[in-house]
């Protein structure tokens, strides 16, 4: 049997962008921890901070604000080809097909120079939540909304998602919050996905595709959306110590958004997804989703087997409430945690090309060798 099974614990690269500190439960982006850039930055900062390794001044920022706000329509020709598509394919599959044509409408996409990676990782982030928002407009039957000039890509966000309504502050900032979160974190799959890509010298459009699918996984990006669904299918506040003894202890279901390959103490970016998950809830339609979630979360915590194997809640979690809260369907929610981890990938696939080397690793071959050949008809 291999030893490092899923790769744990290898280390295969040195990196600035962010740091893991899974003993301790604290995530540093480019030295900055992510308690205070959560607090205080914009998502147009933490981006700027992750492919500059340092932050903005203010003038950067805002030169850079207006470059992002340039670049955010897409071309008519790729809403057009996600109008031919069928309206119940799945969002993370619309995103991943809208982005891989994005590179061939770029005359730069097999440019692999510096500046030409840095222009096209600046469009690829401000074109996804064009794109996430097209989707959700279109599979209804809609126009897709386009992105209004001068504001923010949290903010334009929304305001396209919602089909054209001006977002209130709390939405804003609420989204802000989680795009600051996700935007980058170590060499999490997708991550090591487009830097798998970008190490055999493929094109930043096929690194970030690759990374999408990745992404979309259960054990992966896709843990918000199937976390929504549990919470959904455990339904209420009573139901919730059936579905932890039956399902959970009874039939070995995992709790989607809990547990962590590197995390053994609390997540960081779950503590701050938490607040905010309570807060917009509130005591409106949503405080059922909550308050299931958390009661869930209790009973894990207070279990031996969870405590035995240092199982706390990962971002996705509470991410599922945040954004359920903030309008956003459960299949729309990896989608939107793509538009943040853009920002990690495209800094990657940059430090990638600046300091590349095939990333091959080998197998344990277990099967048979030397067996003789047989013709076809005597098998
Ligand atoms: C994230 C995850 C894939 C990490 O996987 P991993 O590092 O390979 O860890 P393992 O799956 O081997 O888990 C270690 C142990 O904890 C258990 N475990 C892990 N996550 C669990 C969960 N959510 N619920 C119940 N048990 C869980 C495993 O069954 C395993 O038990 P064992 O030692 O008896 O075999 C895994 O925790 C998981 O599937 N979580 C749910 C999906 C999720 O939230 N993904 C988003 C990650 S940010």
């Amino acid at each position: 049997m291999a030893e490092t099974k899923g790769l744990a614990g290898v280390v295969v690269a040195d990196t600035r962008k962010s740091k893991v500190d899974g003993e301790n439960g604290i995530l540093y982006y480019g030295g900055y921890n992510i308690l205070d850039l959560a607090e205080n930055a914009s998502f147009e900062e933490v981006a700027y901070l992750l492919w500059n390794d340092q932050l903005p001044t203010q003038s950067e920022l805002n030169a850079f604000e207006d470059q992002v706000n340039t670049e955010m329509q897409v071309p008519g020709k790729v809403l057009d080809a996600l109008k031919m598509l069928p309206k119940n394919t799945h969002p993370m599959a619309a995103l991943r097909t809208a982005v891989s044509m994005l590179g061939c409408f770029d005359d730069e996409a097999d440019d692999p120079s510096l500046e030409a990676n840095q222009r096209k990782a600046l469009r690829l982030l401000a074109k996804t939540p064009t794109l996430v928002a097209a989707w959700a407009q279109i599979r209804e039957g809609k126009e897709p909304i386009t992105p209004n000039v001068g504001v923010s890509l949290a903010e334009n966000f929304m305001y396209m998602f919602k089909g054209g309504v001006e977002p209130t502050q709390t939405e804003i900032d609420a989204t802000n919050v989680y795009l600051i979160l996700l935007a980058d974190h170590g060499f999490n799959a997708s991550t090591f996905t487009s830097r798998v890509v970008t190490s055999t010298e493929g094109d930043m459009y096929s690194a970030v595709t690759a990374a999408i699918g990745a992404l979309k996984g259960p054990k992966h990006g896709g843990a918000n959306e199937a976390a929504m669904n549990m919470f959904m299918e455990i339904g209420s506040e009573d139901a919730v110590e059936d579905f932890f003894y039956d399902e959970v202890k009874g039939n070995d279901r995992k709790i989607m958004g809990i547990g962590h390959r590197v995390y053994k103490a609390p997540d960081p970016r779950a503590t701050v997804l938490r607040e905010h998950a309570d807060a917009l809830a509130g005591n409106g339609a949503n405080e059922k989703w909550f308050n299931i979630a958390s009661k869930l979360e209790d009973l894990a915590l207070a279990d031996q087997y969870f405590i035995e194997r240092k199982l706390f809640a990962n971002v996705d979690y509470y991410s599922a409430i945040v954004l359920y809260s903030l309008g956003i369907e459960p299949d729309i929610m990896t989608p939107l945690f793509a538009m943040s981890r853009m920002a990690g990938w495209t800094a990657h696939i940059i430090e990638q090309w600046n300091d590349n080397r095939l990333i091959r690793p080998r197998a344990n071959y277990i099967g048979d060798v030397d067996l003789e050949w047989l013709p076809i008809e005597e098998r």
